[in-house]
């Protein structure tokens, strides 16, 4: 069993949420993934728009529901931002993802849980809870050494 770690980012206002994205982007390195998770409308978009212009990519970063996987070319680092949401896992197996996951960028997945069996094991999974207005409760687990690492980062700082 892989190690874990898991806490609560408390976001009040969507700053709040832009903020914890900026961290991570800064946290991240060639082969992260981050899985997300959350109802429509959460913020796993924002997020991926915050974290992406946190690693230097320039200009709009859209949802990329319709086309997939979008990648971007970053100053730090590339992004590969998908959504699997339309997908079945079998159709999402065939596109080959561990070239994305294991490849020299960062990947954002939404909606990673409906892919759970072909995520890596290590990751960092944020499930995004809407509790009404800007405010939402996002649970961060780190999965595996270095993103345990990071969620005890997180926790250390005073984001409110
Ligand atoms: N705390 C918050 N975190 C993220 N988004 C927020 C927050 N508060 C308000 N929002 C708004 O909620 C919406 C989230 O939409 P989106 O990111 O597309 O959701 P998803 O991708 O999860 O379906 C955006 O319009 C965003 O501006
Ligand atoms: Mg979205």
């Amino acid at each position: 069993m892989n190690e874990s770690y898991e806490m609560i980012w408390t976001a009040e206002t969507e700053e709040d949420t832009v903020r914890l994205a900026e961290k991570l982007a800064e946290l991240a390195v060639p082969g992260t993934v981050l899985a997300l998770d959350g109802d429509l409308g959460a913020g796993k978009t924002r997020f991926s728009k915050a974290f992406a212009a946190g690693i230097g990519v320039p200009g709009v970063v859209n949802s990329p529901t319709f086309t997939i996987i979008k990648e971007y070319q970053g100053a730090q680092l590339p992004l590969y931002h998908m959504d699997v949401y339309r997908l079945s896992e079998q159709e999402a197996d065939e596109l080959g993802l561990d070239d994305y996951f294991f490849g020299e960028g960062v990947t954002i997945v939404e909606w990673a849980s409906l892919i759970e069996a072909l995520l890596p094991a290590d990751r960092l999974q944020l499930y995004i809870a809407h509790l009404g207005g800007e405010a939402r409760r996002i649970t961060i687990t780190g999965i595996g050494a270095p993103y345990a690492a990071w969620c005890q980062q997180l926790q250390a700082i005073d984001h409110r």
